[in-house]
């Protein structure tokens, strides 16, 4: 009861004077606050809302003409009697004359005689009697144009004279509800009450003298669904701010890269398996880069023998044209390596957040195209510790309490772990790091240790939105997207 804002009361008050029930046009309160009271005090349960389809009818600019000028078949026996058809049509227009002609023999007030060769109209007595007097049709096209009800038989009529046409409408009653009558008969006080607090009230000290309205924190309200940003760029919003918190810079890519960086820089063997066209998109247009000489020559050492790197490297021979291929990055490790490559002095922290493409076949964990959560700390003294400390603190800010390490193998990093969150009782990989190889960062000037890692994001996004299917991220589902809390 004191939930009641003085609206709802009012109309209670009202429903009672009315046996407990009305349609909104016949309560003596401004229909939208009818309206408004009334879905609030639905949502109490205190009345119902009863609804009815019914059938109503409405003038077409046919039906309205009829009315103006009075039916064409008794414009045609006032004024046409003993023409011809032919003047007839001249006058009248030929479709209008064929109308009215047919109404009229229909009613049997005319007849067509054949004079001299020609048709003639001659009205009959009842045709005399019944032009000059009001029709059934021009009284139901009346009572629609006043919004009362017609004969079923009437408006089939006129449906078929194109005079009206049907519309639905629903007619609302407010009821009140066995709930509701036991508040109305207790007795319904309207004392002015505030419900929302102003300044002015504040100052004015009036909110001393007055009542406050309570708040019914149970009552119901509408969803809005105001614009928001989609989940998965709320994700990136987020993970670069943990980022940027932790002192990182962002850096950024390019989606066409040559094999040399995404993949010979990284020491990743040209005969690796990764390589082949199961896994990688590579580019028509390019279909090659132009790479400068030396290095070229440079990483086709480390490959062929380790060059000075003390490696022995893989031990075949280098491919320069294959270096020279054009792709789509298949990891966010060439950004990081492009980067290093440019600024080879430490110390360095940095990251990318980017899409990534594969030959994956699509299903409800992989996808074509994805993001990878790149990143660096290059730095003296920087240790594998470090590395999985970093790891666990990312992660941990990204609200995954359990996840661990393991043991892992890349072709440019040593030693290398997998990391793994536990998600409805199994582990779910969600990306690799390590330690650059001396083969990947010595050809660069790279002395301290580079800790790097690649994340997937979809994956982790899929978890933290509790999907089944990865490809959710990717369907434009408004109604989902609806229901997503803010990350
Ligand atoms: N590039 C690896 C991948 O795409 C992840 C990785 C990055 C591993 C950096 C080690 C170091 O899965």
């Amino acid at each position: 009861m004191e939930a009641l804002s003085p609206m709802e009361k009012q109309l209670l008050l009202l429903l009672k004077e009315k046996e407990g029930r009305a349609k909104p046009e016949e309560i003596e309160m401004e229909l939208v606050k009818v309206m408004n009271a009334a879905s609030w005090l639905q949502s109490k349960g205190l009345v119902r809302m009863e609804e009815r389809l019914i059938k109503e009818y409405e003038l077409t600019k046919e039906g309205e003409r009829f009315l103006k000028e009075g039916l064409p078949e008794k414009i045609l026996i006032a004024k046409y009697d003993g023409k011809s058809i032919e003047e007839i049509e001249k006058e009248m227009g030929k479709k209008e004359a064929a109308i009215a002609i047919g109404w009229a023999k229909r009613k049997g007030w005319c007849d067509i005689l054949k004079r001299d060769g020609k048709k003639i109209l001659v009205t009959t007595e009842k045709g005399k009697e019944e032009a000059s007097r009001e029709q059934e049709e021009e009284k139901a096209l009346k009572s629609i144009k006043r919004g009362e009800a017609i004969e079923e038989e009437i408006a089939s009529i006129l449906k078929r004279r194109e005079a009206i046409r049907e519309k639905e409408k629903i007619e609302r009653t407010i009821v009140l509800t066995d709930k509701g009558w036991e508040i109305v008969r207790k007795g319904i006080t309207i004392e002015e009450e505030i419900s929302q607090l102003t300044p002015e009230i504040i100052r004015s000290g009036e909110w001393k003298k007055k009542k406050f309205r309570k708040y019914d924190v149970k009552a119901f309200a509408p969803s809005i669904y105001p614009g928001k940003l989609h989940p998965l760029t709320q994700l990136i919003e987020k993970i670069r701010k943990i980022f940027a918190e932790m002192g990182f810079k962002e850096i950024k890519g390019s989606y066409i890269e040559s094999c040399l960086w995404n993949m010979d820089a990284l020491f990743i063997p040209q005969d690796h398996p990764a390589r082949d066209m199961q896994d990688t998109f590579y580019c028509k247009k390019p279909s090659t880069f132009e790479i400068d000489d030396s290095l070229l020559k440079k990483i086709a050492r480390v490959h062929e023998d380790g060059g000075e790197t003390g490696s022995k490297g893989w031990g075949y021979r280098f491919d320069e044209n294959e270096a020279k291929r054009a792709l789509l990055r298949t990891h966010t490790t060439v950004n990081t390596i492009r980067y290093l490559a440019n600024n080879p002095e430490p110390p360095a922290k940095v990251f990318s957040i980017e899409r990534v493409f594969r030959r994956e076949n699509i299903d409800s964990t992989h996808l074509p195209e994805f993001h990878q959560i790149e990143g660096i700390i290059y730095e003296k003294d920087a240790n594998f510790g470090m590395l999985k400390g970093i790891l666990k603190e990312f992660y941990s800010r990204m609200g995954f309490e359990k996840i661990r390490f393991r043991p892992s193998y890349f072709p440019y990093t040593e030693p290398s772990l997998e990391i793994e969150v536990e998600w409805r009782g199994k582990w779910i990989e969600l990306g690799g790091a390590g330690i650059f190889r001396p083969e990947v960062a010595l050809p660069f000037g790279i002395e301290e240790p580079v800790l790097a890692w690649g994340l997937g994001l979809e994956r982790m996004a899929m978890i933290l939105l509790g999907l089944n299917d990865i490809r959710m991220l990717y369907f434009s589902d408004i109604g989902w997207l609806r229901s997503l809390p803010l990350l």
